[in-house]
Order: structure tokens, then C-alpha cells, then sequence
């Protein structure tokens, strides 16, 4: 069921050119945008390393934009207060990081920040049925996570609109965010699914006007 208003555009800061990010962010918050996606890998969790909390401190002086910070690490529950404390308004992280999902959002959310769950494509969307009462933010990857640029998995489009249904249930104000492979191509099927919220890395980033690319992929919305 297609959510009735304008999608949020979160673009990833992955697909940023990194000699600029000061200068990136800037754009990239003039340019419309509604949160920074930031996109958080170990090496370990997912096959690839980006960056840490000391480059969020960096960032958040030059951007007023919500920080949607997506932890690809295991574990995390180690790094939860130093991402709080760079700056992260929503913490994101993977049922697979960790033995005890509901205890690391418990501490998010007594870190005041807003709380998040990330499905895997092979995850169902049950990992997260029995802590909704403490999600913000259910965040489907529609690629494997560790890399910018794939192509989009249209098997989570069904899992979405399940989300969607599930969320509805709950009566409560919980973003419904997908992430991957996301174009002006993908993101109507995204929409029409349920999501509220779109990552974009390559597909504003990678264009060279972000203000007509963050445009194109809000113009198919209901
Ligand atoms: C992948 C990341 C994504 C990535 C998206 O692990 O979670 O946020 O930056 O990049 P695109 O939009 O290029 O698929
Ligand atoms: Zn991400």
C-alpha cells in the first residue's frame, strides 16, 4: 500500500567524492535532501571498510541535515555511544551484529537516539516483529550490504509491503526506509510498496546536478 506523502531522500555519503565531504554534505543539504545516509562497514560484518565515528564528529558541524546512520559492524553494541556521540540522530544496525537485538535498541534509545532495524535481503521481516515497540526506523537492504552500486533486488518488494502492513498495525510512527540499488527507475516500485524513505548513493551522488537527481527520484511519488 503506497504511503500518500513525498518521500524522505536520504543520499548515502559512500558515493560522495571523499577528497570533498565538507563540501558534499553542503550541497547535498541545499540540494533538498532530508536526512545523510552514512554508511558504516568493518571488514568484518560486510566485505568492505568505510569510515568510523571520528569522520560523523567531523561531518556534523557542517550539516544540519538528521544523521541516519547505518552500522554494518559486529559487534556494535561497543560503538553505539561513540556514533551517539558524533552526532548520529538515527542508529540503524543489523539483527545479525549482535545476540541481543531489543537490548541494543534499549540502548540506543537511552542514548536518545532514534532506533533502527536492518533487514538483509535473506532476513525476514519476523526479525523484527518483536521489537517494534522500540524501532523508529525499519531499513530494507534491497542489495547485499558492503557496496554502492548494485543492482536492485526486486524479491524485497513483497517484504516491503508486508513491513508496511506491519507498521500500520502498530499505530506508531515508524519510517519505512530502503536502501540499494535505489534510481529514478526503482524508487516507484519502492513507493508503491510502502516505503517512505529512500537511500540513494550512486543515483544523486553520482549525477551531476543532486538537486534534479534527489527531484527525479521523488518525481514518481503518489
Ligand atoms: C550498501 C549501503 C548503501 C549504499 C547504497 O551496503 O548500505 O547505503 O551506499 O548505494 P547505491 O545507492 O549506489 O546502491
Ligand atoms: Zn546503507
Amino acid at each position: 500500500m503506497p504511503v500518500s506523502h513525498v518521500p524522505r531522500i536520504a543520499p548515502s555519503l559512500l558515493a560522495a567524492d571523499f577528497t570533498r565531504l565538507g563540501e558534499e554534505v553542503r550541497a547535498i543539504e541545499a540540494a533538498g535532501a532530508d536526512w545523510l545516509h552514512l554508511d558504516i562497514m568493518d571488514g568484518h560484518f560486510v566485505p568492505n571498510i568505510s569510515f568510523g565515528p571520528a569522520l560523523v564528529k567531523a561531518l556534523r558541524p557542517r550539516c544540519a541535515l538528521p544523521f541516519d546512520v547505518h552500522l554494518m559492524i559486529a559487534p556494535a553494541d561497543p560503538y553505539l555511544a561513540a556514533f551517539a556521540e558524533a552526532g548520529a540522530d538515527l542508529i540503524s544496525l543489523h539483527p545479525e551484529a549482535g545476540p541481543h537485538l531489543h537490548r541494543s535498541l534499549q540502548t540506543i534509545r537511552a542514548l536518545g537516539k532514534r532506533a533502527g532495524v536492518v533487514l538483509n535481503p535473506a532476513t525476514s521481516e519476523t526479525a523484527v516483529e518483536h521489537v517494534l515497540d522500540l524501532v523508529d526506523l525499519i531499513l530494507v537492504m534491497t542489495v547485499n550490504p558492503g557496496f554502492g552500486g548494485q543492482s536492485f533486488l526486486e524479491s524485497q518488494l513483497p517484504k516491503i509491503e508486508r513491513l508496511r502492513r506491519m507498521i500500520e498495525r502498530t499505530g506508531r510512527d515508524i519510517a519505512l526506509e530502503v536502501d540499494g540499488g535505489v534510481t529514478a527507475a526503482t524508487a516507484p516500485l519502492c513507493l508503491s510498496a510502502g516505503a517512505d524513505t529512500l537511500v540513494a548513493g550512486t543515483a544523486v551522488f553520482g549525477k551531476p546536478d543532486y538537486a534534479a537527481a534527489i527531484a527525479a527520484l521523488r518525481s514518481n511519488s503518489a
